[in-house]
């Protein structure tokens, strides 16, 4: 049975160096519950145990990395507050979605100052944690959760250029950011293991848990919006229907208006560890199936036959 209490902040750092680690991405990465995470994230993730205090109301954006994060913030943040700006007037005209909407275990860019409990209720916020590790009560208070995962292949893709354009010095091959991908060795990985605990607690829980995939978006942005706005509590009205509200959010959140603009395109911050993140690197093409480009059918035919014997028996798949 695994252990979950945690070890106070000052034992933090021993705990997690008694931990598995292993190198070959851009930084070492340490296993925590057959979960691999990149040292400062697995001291945060440990130490919001302690410090996030869900609400009833809490709305968790839920993803792993590179899997469409920045357009779901986007997306959520948009339907949420459509009441109180116009999309002539709007906020994300001028700050990127990654700043909107800060995550829970992430220092978010931009928004260091950020206090969760000084947050207005309710509150919009991201993590990439499984959902096995946020804290409890996000399950006993009823928190919304909404996860959005994309094709393995892609998210492998989209991964191994942020890695390599953020990281200096960075310039890992696909071949080894494949295999190890394939062995579950990946930034908040396993990839299966991450979808398939969210995937099951929508079915147990489809009231608290929407289970949703960037290529189904993709494929009816209008529909994944109203699909948005019920779960959260905000379903289109009548009126917001006739009058092309749900077009509005689609067209505003799409990678070719945010790419368009200024605050999308230049500036950005220092990470630490060497890692500086451009405003520009959330967004790089915006395309489903841009694998092709990058791996041999032979490679995409191999991810895909682990995906799908990882995820058998419980319905979901790729
Ligand atoms: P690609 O690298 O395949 O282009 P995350 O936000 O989780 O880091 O995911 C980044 C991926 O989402 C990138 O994928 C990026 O281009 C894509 N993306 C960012 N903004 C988007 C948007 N508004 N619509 C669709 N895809 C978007």
């Amino acid at each position: 049975s695994e252990d979950h209490v945690l070890p106070k902040e000052t034992q933090l750092k021993d705990f997690i160096s008694t931990l598995p680690a292993r190198e070959g991405w851009s930084t070492p990465l340490i296993q925590y519950k057959k979960y691999w995470f990149r040292r400062q994230m697995l001291e945060k993730i440990l130490l919001v145990q302690d410090t996030y205090k869900p609400r009833t109301d809490d709305i968790i954006l839920a993803t792993q990395p590179k899997c469409g994060t920045t357009w779901l913030k986007a997306l959520a943040f948009t339907i949420t507050n459509r009441s109180r700006y116009s999309f002539a007037d709007h906020p994300l005209l001028t700050l990127h979605p990654q700043h909107v909407v800060p995550f829970i275990e992430i220092r978010s860019l931009g928004m260091d100052h950020i206090e969760f409990e000084t947050l207005p209720s309710p509150r919009l916020l991201a993590t990439h944690m499984p959902i096995s590790m946020l804290p409890s009560d996000t399950r006993s208070r009823g928190c919304r959760i909404v996860y959005l995962c994309q094709d393995p292949k892609d998210t492998l893709v989209s991964r191994l250029h942020f890695e390599n354009k953020v990281v200096k010095g960075c310039n890992l091959p696909m071949d080894n950011a494949f295999s190890m991908f394939c062995e579950g060795f990946s930034p908040y990985g396993p990839f299966w293991d991450h979808c398939r605990e969210y995937w099951e607690d929508s079915l147990a829980r489809p009231n608290n848990v929407l289970f949703m995939k960037y290529e189904e978006i993709m494929s009816d942005p209008v529909q994944g919006v109203r699909e948005l706005a019920k779960f959260l509590g905000v379903p289109l009205t009548e009126e917001e229907e006739s009058s092309g509200v749900a077009e509005e959010v689609v067209k505003l959140c799409s990678f070719e208006t945010l790419t368009s603009l200024q605050v999308n395109q230049v500036g950005g911050v220092d990470a630490g560890n060497k890692a500086y993140l451009d405003n520009s690197v959330f967004f790089r093409k915006g395309k489903v199936g841009d694998w092709t480009n990058h791996m041999s059918q032979e490679m995409g035919e191999k991810l895909d036959s682990i995906v799908q014997l990882k995820l058998q028996g419980c319905g979901l798949v790729f």
